[in-house]
Order: C-alpha cells, then sequence, then structure tokens
C-alpha cells in the first residue's frame, strides 16, 4: 500500500513517519524532498531563498513509484503531497501545538514572514484541507500518543485488515490562533 504523511513544515512529519517504521519495519519512508533532491526537481527559489520544487515532474516520479512498488509498503512524506495527483490507501496529516511549532521553525532558523506563512497554514488546516483528493481516508493526528495509536491502528490495519479507527474530523486550531491573536507575541496575527 501507498500512504501519505502531510502537514505543516515542523509539525512532526518525520518524526511520525519514524514511528510507523519502527512500528512497522516492511515501510519504506520517502521523503519528498529527498526525490525532488535525487531528480533535480527545481525551478529556481521562492522569496524566501527556498527551491521550489517542479510539482508536475515530483507527481510523475511518485506514479512510477506507485507502478514499481505495488507490493510494497510505501509511506510518502512530505508537505507538498496536497499539490500532488495521486490515489493514496490513506493519508496522515500531522498536526502541531501553533506556539510549538513556532519554537520549532525558530530553531530552525526561519524568517519572521516565512514563520508566519507557516503558522497561519498550520492554524487553517492548509494540508488537511487540500488532502481530501487524495484519498478518502485522510486522518489528522497530533502529539506522540496520537501518533503511536495511528501506527498501531495501521499495522493491525495491514495483518489483519481492521478498519483504521480515527475519526475523520480535522482538528480546530482556531482557540490557540486567538490565543496568539490576544498573546503578547512579536508574529501579530
Ligand atoms: N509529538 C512530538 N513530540 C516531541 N517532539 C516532536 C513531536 N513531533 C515532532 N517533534 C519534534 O519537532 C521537530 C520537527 O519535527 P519533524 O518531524 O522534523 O517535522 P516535519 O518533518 O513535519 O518538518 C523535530 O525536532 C521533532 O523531533
Ligand atoms: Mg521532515
Amino acid at each position: 500500500m501507498m500512504i501519505g504523511i502531510t502537514g505543516t513544515a515542523g509539525a512532526g512529519k518525520s518524526f511520525f513517519a519514524q514511528i510507523v517504521k519502527e512500528t512497522i519495519p516492511s515501510f519504506s519512508i520517502m521523503e519528498l524532498n529527498d526525490i525532488a533532491a535525487e531528480h533535480n526537481l527545481f525551478s529556481g527559489t521562492d522569496k524566501f531563498g527556498t527551491r521550489i520544487v517542479k510539482v508536475s515532474a515530483l507527481n510523475s516520479k511518485v506514479k512510477a513509484l506507485q507502478k514499481n512498488g505495488k507490493d510494497a509498503n510505501i509511506a510518502l512524506v512530505g508537505h507538498l503531497l496536497p499539490e500532488l495527483k495521486t490515489d493514496l490507501d490513506m493519508v496522515f496529516v500531522v498536526r502541531a501545538n501553533l506556539e510549538e511549532l513556532i519554537k520549532r521553525l525558530e530553531g530552525r532558523g526561519y524568517q519572521f514572514e516565512k514563520i508566519k506563512d507557516n503558522i497561519i497554514a498550520e492554524a487553517l488546516d492548509y494540508c488537511g484541507v487540500n488532502s481530501i483528493h487524495l484519498s478518502k481516508d485522510v486522518f489528522e493526528i497530533e502529539g506522540r500518543a496520537e501518533m503511536e495509536n495511528a501506527a498501531k491502528l495501521l499495522k493491525a490495519h495491514i495483518e489483519h485488515g481492521k478498519p483504521i479507527d480515527i475519526k475523520n474530523k480535522p482538528i480546530d486550531k482556531m482557540p490557540e490562533l486567538l490565543s496568539l491573536i490576544k498573546g503578547a507575541n512579536k508574529y501579530k496575527f
């Protein structure tokens, strides 16, 4: 099967992918950024100096992967997943606390405006909302406990065909955004 793991930068996609790998060692973890880098699928840089990925070229690579890896368990990981046009068995959208996300992105040295863009994207659930064309099963998870539970459910699904018992309801970030707006912080949302 091919699953997707997406979410805002710093939300914990790679962290969750690692938990999936530890729980189900047969999974191959494929980061979209690595696929783009390996095949040099870039068309310049954005206003933050980040390389822009050629999405249609990336889509073709993913389609080829899907065709050649029919019998494998593959997890595609990346914030660009919603831009792809492909059918996945399920998608996990990794969500994060907004204040925590600010700290993580500051830790990565992201510029002020880039952090702001990412926090707004997380608050509005950009990745979740834009993933619905990828699969009928799009699950939102947040925090280590929910990640571990999702990995366990995925294992039971693969081994025994059990349905993945996670509510399809998106996580509401409005209370966190309101608290950021009201609180004293330099981002002034
Ligand atoms: N649930 C979590 N508990 C503790 N640390 C986490 C959790 N999720 C992510 N992190 C940490 O946050 C940082 C960003 O996570 P990462 O998986 O690299 O994000 P992404 O791949 O979405 O950009 C990493 O240092 C990771 O270890
Ligand atoms: Mg990552």
